[in-house]
């Protein structure tokens, strides 16, 4: 073939394979939402007095806030707190108090807006959380997936990142606090902090949750001899 025509057929190649691959772009949609890349080391947990675990105002006020999903359908969210003084105010309708951690289920409409207010006079505290929308194959909605969050000044940038994504829920994938590298009581402060890390996301939006290897908190030294 003369090399006029080999060049020619190159670029025809060329050109039909890009056709190829730009088309499927179109079919799929995920895209890149992120260029954003976890730096590794050094990962060193934030201080426990830093603001990026910082207690609410008020006495008793409720921490830790998160939602999850609460039914299979989109039209339910179980709303989660913590009050660390003393139990929170019960009697409100469908609350449940378990220790001093209280849930309340609110039955939602799809693609949504609420806004939600917990707590009693002025330690009470607002959020909000968009709802999905109805079940449908071609339903727009962005997952984000997290694990090994922890709570190092990575995992602060990582979520930082995350907020800003436009991401609607969370899969989490496992290894939430890292607070087993603690000993004793460290362990449940750990937990706090990490609590009141996440609640800027997690207030907002459900997180799904699933446990890795972290969450198996092997404590022998806590065994009497
Ligand atoms: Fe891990």
């Amino acid at each position: 073939m003369p090399e006029v025509f080999k060049t020619q057929a190159l670029l025809l190649q060329l050109a039909f394979t890009s056709l190829v691959f730009l088309t499927s772009l179109n079919i799929g949609n995920a895209g890149i939402t992120s260029t954003f890349i976890r730096s590794e080391w050094p990962s060193v947990d934030i201080p426990s007095d830093n603001e990026a675990f910082a207690v609410p105002k008020g006495y008793n006020a409720p921490q830790q806030v998160h939602i999850t999903q609460g039914d299979y359908n989109g039209k339910a969210v179980i709303i989660s707190w913590v009050t660390a003084d003393e139990p929170g105010p019960s009697g409100v309708e469908y609350v449940r108090c378990v220790d001093q951690k209280q849930n309340k289920n609110v039955n939602t409409k799809y693609d949504t807006k609420y806004y939600y207010k917990i707590g009693s006079g002025d330690s009470s505290r607002e959020f909000w959380f968009h709802t999905p929308p109805n079940i449908h194959p071609d339903a727009p909605y962005k997952f984000g997936i997290i694990g090994d969050l922890g709570q190092t000044y990575n995992s602060l940038s990582t979520l930082e990142h995350y907020t800003q994504s436009g991401g609607q829920t969370v899969l989490f994938l496992g290894d939430l606090s890292y607070a087993d590298r603690y000993q004793y009581t460290e362990v449940g402060l750990r937990w706090d902090t990490w609590g009141r890390f996440i609640e800027r996301s997690a207030a907002f939006q459900p997180w799904i949750w699933s446990a890795g290897n972290h969450e198996i908190e092997y404590m022998p030294y806590m065994v009497k001899g």
